[in-house]
């Protein structure tokens, strides 16, 4: 046999192992539309790889757990009114999300506060997307609170979660310039198609080893992120959302 036939045969004995896709685990609340964002990444293969295996709800009634069934993702209603405590709670919580072996959770419209013993156990491995550009408006209400002060940005983060809310280092914002015409309704809209931009996107950098926190900030490609993290400008938002720019800042 020759040096070539015998290192074809060798190949050809080679059986690679299955790659295991990183899984990801979804915790919504109500609508879920950004868990449709992630979805819809993963089945056009921009989801770094990444398989949601299960969608949790404190809702029984949410309608992103609809979204999760039709498209095969196990859904999971755990309501929190059937326990005594958040702590209470977040443990049946850790125990069914544990069950799912996630390499990542993302809070993607889950309205709980979760406990200090929650985050610490998945600590580096949630990501929170939230409705302003972090620092600024935390909490709720973020596009009523924006409007009554009369500010001119506004936009949404994907963040790190820590014990402190809302306030985990930023991964990935987007920018929006508020104009004369956005009404809550119209802001809440806008809002949300740029979290579906960028939501996916956090998701795929992590799912890939870039992004990653480091204790104290949110690192890519092993740089510490400034505060804002990256920032996706108005422009730049609105080009890859085919938005008509004159439009959005028409006065
Ligand atoms: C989003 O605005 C998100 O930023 C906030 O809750 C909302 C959830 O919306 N945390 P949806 O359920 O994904 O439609």
């Amino acid at each position: 046999m020759s040096e070539i036939e015998h290192e074809s045969d060798t190949l050809n004995d080679f059986t690679p192992e299955a790659l295991t896709p990183p899984r990801v685990v979804v915790l919504i609340s109500g609508n879920g539309s950004n868990l449709q964002a992630l979805i819809d990444a993963q089945s056009h293969d921009r989801l770094g790889g990444g398989e949601i295996v299960a969608v949790v709800s404190n809702e029984a009634d949410a309608y992103g757990l609809k979204r999760a069934r039709d498209a095969g993702i196990d859904a999971v209603a755990l309501p929190h009114h059937e326990y005594e405590n958040r702590e209470a709670y977040d443990g049946a919580l850790i125990k069914v999300i544990e069950r799912h072996e996630p390499d990542l959770v993302v809070l993607a419209g889950f309205m709980r506060i979760l406990t200090p013993i929650f985050v610490q156990r998945f600590i580096g491995r949630v990501m929170n997307i939230h409705p302003s550009l972090l620092p600024a408006y935390q909490g709720l209400n973020t596009h009523a609170r924006v409007l009554a002060d009369g500010v001119a940005d506004h936009g949404c983060s994907v963040h790190f979660v820590t014990e402190e809310l809302d306030g985990g280092p930023v991964a990935l914002q987007a920018a929006l310039d508020v104009t004369a015409d956005d009404t809550k309704a119209v802001l809440k809209d806008r809002v949300h198609a740029r979290e579906h931009l960028i939501l996916p996107i956090a998701v795929s950098w992590f799912l890939e080893g870039r992004l990653r926190y480091n204790g104290t900030h949110a690192t890519m490609d092993g740089v510490a992120l400034p505060a804002c993290g990256m920032r996706l400008s108005h422009g730049d938002a609105a080009e890859e959302l085919d938005e008509d720019i004159n439009d959005a800042d028409a006065p």
